[in-house]
């Protein structure tokens, strides 16, 4: 499994928590930026990571920001996405095996480096469900057909 990491400056050192989980437990990463706590727009990290989990690339994404939620409504922007926010374990782990949630946003004001850890591996320790909950990703996916303009 590959994963593709970002966030903006108000996530970045939550960011380099996660990364530093990710090594921890041998699981292959990119690092999309941004490198630094200097302001930038949180968008523009959302699109790139989002970008390259919707093309294949990377099976699974990580998100930070302030608190999540910029990044994550800005990635289900991009088609394919299912982003989730989530600030809890069973969250988490619902994420994915529910929602099958290809990318998590993380909020660094919100929570500690250790919530985000076990909150993480709740998500990449879930095993999607299927069944009724795969017909209503089918849903999911009609609506984006009927709406997405591109
Ligand atoms: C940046 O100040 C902050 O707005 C951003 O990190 C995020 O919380 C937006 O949702």
């Amino acid at each position: 499994m590959r994963v593709a990491v970002g966030s903006d400056h108000g996530g970045f050192k939550l960011k380099t928590e996660i990364i530093a989980y990710l090594e921890e437990h041998k699981i292959d990463y990119r690092d999309f930026g941004t490198y630094s706590e200097e302001s930038v727009d949180y968008p523009d990290f959302a699109r790139v990571v989002a970008e390259a989990v919707a093309r294949g690339e990377y099976q699974r994404g990580i998100l930070c920001c302030g608190t999540g939620i910029g990044v994550c409504i800005a990635a289900n922007k991009i088609p394919g996405i299912r982003a989730a926010l989530c600030h809890d374990t069973f969250s988490a782990r619902m994420a994915g095996e529910h929602n099958m949630a290809n990318i998590i946003t993380l909020g660094e004001r919100v929570i500690g480096p250790g919530l985000a850890r076990d909150i993480v591996g709740a998500w990449l320790g879930a095993t999607f469900a299927g069944g009724r909950h795969a017909r209503r990703l089918d849903k999911i996916a009609a609506l984006e057909r009927e709406y997405c303009r591109c």
